[in-house]
């Protein structure tokens, strides 16, 4: 009833489901002798998860942090051979003892590579590499610890090899440099390595700090060098380590409804470990783990650090880039879900006139 009288002085008659455009909020603020704070989607949510106890910006402990393996995006222009070379990365991995193997697609695998005397084992995300990467990034939910950047050797560096440059860049993201399809007639890697430094990527054998790899995906020939390439940046300059004793915190790499199994979403398992039956929120799904399977399409009982999993049991289909929270029971999820549910209707209705409701107005 204060404001709608302040307002009225102000010469705006009105309500309290009233909306009003931001110079007239800042208007009432003064007033009221307040400083505007017009807060982001992303602190909102905060805000809200604070009111239950979460912090995502909680960090661990030292002695509670063990290794996990690096999460790797492969980004580049169109026809490169992502997806040709995410598939050569996997079949030299599943073997071809697997006959007719059915290995379910769940937007991530993982992989094991012999490195410097020891089994390592790396994460890749395959979904439509630039997409998953911009939203997740778009929305500070970054997943990736090492980008690879494929170039064909016949065609060198177009415009989304730049574009996938940048993203790298921006998210402070190390990169591994493949260049593709040597195998073909025409193949030039010794340019792909000089156009690149016009980009400040200046290969090692340059005297620059970035790896290139030479690779067919077509015959297989390089991927191995690729891996290792990959393990040795992630060494060089990344803490790879996250406390797997904790409540579960993820990233959903894609979903999809499901007519048999209703909504599956692939989470990659960033800290804590997630388990079946597992309570659980992201973005506005939320429920009980029902079940897990693993890269290889088998039934799994928990998921740790690094690890991706297809999970099913949420009401409904979250977005690719949405935290996984594990909460300490449904209650709790459904709450959670519920408000950001309200949170979400009400910036939409907002967006639509471009205003802000008057119970939007709050005092911190
Ligand atoms: P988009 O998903 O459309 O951006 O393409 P992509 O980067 O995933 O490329 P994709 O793997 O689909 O490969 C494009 C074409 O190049 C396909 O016809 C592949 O068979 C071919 N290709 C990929 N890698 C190689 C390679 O190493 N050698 C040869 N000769 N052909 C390749
Ligand atoms: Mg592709």
């Amino acid at each position: 009833a204060d404001l709608v009288t302040i307002l009225f002085h102000l010469g705006e008659m009105a309500t309290a489901t009233q909306s009003l455009d931001e110079t007239t909020f800042e208007l009432l603020a003064d007033e009221l002798g307040y400083k505007l704070d017009l807060v982001s989607p992303e602190e909102e949510d905060k805000e809200l998860l604070e009111t239950f106890d979460i912090d995502l910006d909680e960090e661990d402990d030292e002695e509670d942090l063990e290794y996990r393996s690096p999460v790797i995006t492969v980004m580049g222009h169109v026809d490169h051979g992502k997806t040709r070379l995410l598939d050569a990365i996997r079949s030299g991995n599943v073997g071809a003892g697997e006959a007719g193997g059915i290995t379910q697609h769940i937007g991530a695998y993982q992989v094991v590579q012999e490195h410097e005397g020891e089994d390592r084992s790396l994460t890749f995300i395959d979904t439509p590499g630039h997409e998953a990467f911009t939203a997740m990034r778009a929305r500070g939910a970054l997943v990736t610890d090492v980008a690879i950047i494929v170039v064909a050797a016949d065609d060198g560096i177009m415009p989304q090899t730049i574009e996938a440059l940048n993203h790298a860049k921006a998210a402070d993201v190390p990169i591994v440099v493949a260049v593709n399809k040597i195998d073909k007639e025409g193949a030039n890697p010794a340019k792909v390595r000089q156009q690149m430094t016009e980009y400040e990527v200046v290969t090692e054998e340059y005297g620059g700090d970035t790896m290139f790899v030479d690779v067919s995906a077509r015959t297989g020939e390089g991927v191995a060098a690729l891996l290792e390439a990959v393990l040795l940046t992630a060494d060089a300059g990344l803490d790879l380590r996250a406390n797997p004793n904790r409540e579960v915190r993820g990233i959903a790499i894609e979903a999809k409804l499901d007519k048999g199994r209703g909504s599956v979403a692939t989470v990659l398992v960033q800290s804590g470990t997630l388990r079946v039956g597992d309570a659980i929120v992201a973005g506005t799904a939320y429920g009980r783990v029902r079940a897990m399977i693993n890269d290889a399409g088998e039934r799994v009982e928990e998921a740790g650090p690094s690890t991706p999993v297809q999970v099913q049991g949420l009401s409904s289909v979250p977005r690719a880039g949405d935290v996984f929270l594990q909460t300490e029971d449904d209650r709790t999820a459904r709450q959670i879900a519920e408000k950001r549910e309200a949170l979400e209707r009400n910036a939409m209705l907002a967006k639509a006139r471009k205003r802000l409701s008057l119970e939007d107005f709050k005092t911190a």
